[in-house]
């Protein structure tokens, strides 16, 4: 978690949009394009109103990269699976707090298993519903788009949870937005505080991985919201 956190801003690409009949090829592409971290969608056609992929593809991803790998569990029950994701290579599993009764003693158990603990939150939840977790965090999800697809247009509602997030999570926590972020809406993303920014489409929809990177990266930096940070 050190080193993600003494890397940001991140850009987290979501493989969510990738051509899964070279996913090697691809996470090869995304690290020579300079990515750090990679952003797994799991699904589970319940939570979610959409069916992606689970442990095997994980796995696979695990076996033919080191980058830190942040999964997203869009699924119902993330207490029955935080060990399975764990083994399977995840660094970092971010739950739903509208998926989980108990999410202190998830993020308790998620810590238990080395891994670093997310939780997210879903446009229509309000922002305080994560109130009381916060400390527990390595990583805090803002969802932009309602979960269960990519290419989505962006929420600019976000921008205030961001906000408010920003002024309450610990400075080791990294702040994440995922769902419709691009040229146009990274940057306020930024300026709302975020820190790390989940994209599908706008990049992996792009001939040259690096280029596009680039361009988000430069965006975020301009944006900037925190005038000490050091980057
Ligand atoms: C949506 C997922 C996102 C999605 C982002 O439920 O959590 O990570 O893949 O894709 P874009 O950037 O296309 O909205
Ligand atoms: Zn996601």
């Amino acid at each position: 978690m050190a080193d993600l956190r003494a890397s940001v801003p991140l850009i987290g690409p979501s493989l969510l949009a990738c051509d899964f009949a070279n996913l090697q090829r691809e996470v090869r592409r995304l690290e020579e394009a300079g990515a750090q971290i990679l952003h797994l969608d799991v699904m589970d056609g319940h939570f979610v109103p959409n069916l992606s992929f689970g442990i095997p593809i994980v796995e696979a991803v695990r076996r033919v990269t080191d980058l830190a790998l942040d999964v997203h569990l869009m699924i119902s029950n993330p207490g029955d699976y935080l060990e399975p994701f764990r083994r399977a290579g995840a660094d970092l599993i971010t739950i739903h707090v509208e998926a989980a009764p108990d999410p202190t003693g998830l993020l308790d158990r998620i810590h238990d298993l080395g891994a670093g603990a997310g939780i997210a939150v879903s446009p229509p939840t309000p922002v305080e519903a994560l109130r009381g977790y916060l400390d527990q965090c390595d990583l805090v999800l803002t969802m932009s788009v309602m979960p269960g697809f990519g290419g989505q247009e962006f929420r600019p509602s976000a921008l205030e949870k961001l906000r408010w997030l920003k002024e309450r999570v610990k400075d080791e926590t990294l702040l994440s937005v995922d769902g419709g972020l691009n040229l146009a809406t990274i940057g306020p993303c930024a300026e709302a505080g975020a820190d790390l920014f989940v994209v599908g489409t706008a990049l992996l929809g792009h001939h040259d991985y690096g280029e596009r990177l680039a361009e988000l990266l430069s965006l975020v930096k301009s944006h900037s919201s925190v005038p000490n940070e050091p980057w």
